[in-house]
């Protein structure tokens, strides 16, 4: 089957195009970054208003650049789920509008789910394999057992990953969005200047915390140390902080599982000290790592119109009653 897929949970609209039989054929996102910026975070009310504005050119574009004619759309998938209600709601109806003009199935698709089945748009990945979730609103770590089913093992407690790394750039003055603003300063700093603490829980959690990491780079900075300190160190210590736990908690749950497979997903698991220690300690523990290429890291609607070929094809299409939901069976 070929499907449109539509993804708009957050502040970025996307469209893509996949083919059961030839593959990922457009993969296009519009990026809100320079509407939040001046706010240091996502403005919900304008991130709706944006998705509005760009649905209808993304859609376009996606279908010309896959050389498809809405006549050659046998399905439409749209991301339902969790994410800003009123964001959801654009690429939604707009989807369903689609759906019920174009006289084809549409297939509603949970974000997180998307987001964890994304690296097998670019490789082979047996199952069942620990996938972490690691982005701005969630850092979580499941075990999936195939396409049905994948069962949550821990998340975090208060903030996620991806938000730790937005707070911290905020309160260094660096700007939105942080977490590829830390990455890029991290390279020219020393990981090991500043000793930020590690929230490891207990020693078989799966689940984590980053809240106390943040109100400590809050003292720190407050301190005569930090104020004399590189921003360059503090950010490669930040990370280091946040990326040996990520790396710790995920290889033990793949230990606990018994499962030598892991997969990173999440606008998160594009930074490039956690792909690099995650990859060299996992060669250490004799797990394999397999990562997504970034574009498939952060959101993007080829993972949404990959899951909905495969729901579709087996007949799994949504009702009229299909609706947004702001938090996801997913979630904790
Ligand atoms: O998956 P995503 O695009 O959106 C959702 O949250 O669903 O993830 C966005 C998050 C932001 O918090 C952003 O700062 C973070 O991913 N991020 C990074 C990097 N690139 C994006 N964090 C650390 N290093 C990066 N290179
Ligand atoms: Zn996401």
């Amino acid at each position: 089957m070929r499907i449109l897929g539509i993804e708009s949970s957050c502040d970025d609209t996307a469209a893509a195009v996949y083919d059961g039989s030839a593959g990922l054929l457009s993969n296009v996102v519009s990026s809100q970054v320079s509407v939040h910026e001046p706010y240091g975070g996502v403005v919900p009310e304008l991130a709706s208003r944006e998705h509005i504005r760009s649905i209808v050119p993304v859609v376009e574009r996606a279908l010309a650049e896959a050389g498809t004619l809405p006549a050659q759309v046998d399905g439409i998938a749209v991301t339902a789920g969790p994410g800003l209600i009123g964001s959801l709601l654009v690429g939604l109806c707009f989807a369903k509008s689609l759906a019920f003009a174009w006289d084809r199935p549409v297939c509603g698709i949970d974000h997180l789910e998307a987001h964890i089945f994304a690296i097998l748009l670019e490789r082979q990945v047996p199952f069942p394999y620990v996938a972490l979730l690691v982005s701005g609103g969630h850092t979580s770590l499941f075990r999936v057992e195939d396409f049905e089913s994948a069962a949550l093992l821990g998340g975090t407690r208060d903030d996620a990953a991806g938000e730790a790394f937005d707070k911290a750039a905020k309160q260094l003055g660096l700007g939105y969005p942080g977490g590829v603003l830390i990455d890029r300063l991290a390279r020219q700093g020393d990981l090991g200047s500043i000793p930020f603490p590690r929230a490891w829980l207990s020693p078989d959690s799966a689940d984590f915390s980053f809240s106390g990491l943040k109100t400590s780079l809050r003292t720190y900075l407050a301190s005569r140390e930090g104020r004399a300190a590189r921003v360059e160190d503090i950010a490669a210590s930040f990370q280091e902080a946040v990326v040996e736990v990520l790396v710790g908690k995920t290889l033990s749950a793949a230990g606990r599982e018994r499962i030598p497979r892991v997969v990173l997903a999440g606008g998160v698991s594009a930074n490039s000290r956690l792909r690099e220690r995650i990859e060299e300690e996992g060669k250490r523990a004799g797990t394999e790592v397999y990562l997504p290429s970034r574009a498939l890291c952060t959101d993007n609607a080829a993972m949404v119109a990959f899951l909905g070929e495969r729901r579709l094809s087996a007949g799994r299409a949504s009702g009229p009653d299909l609706n947004a939901y702001a938090a996801s069976r997913f979630s904790r």
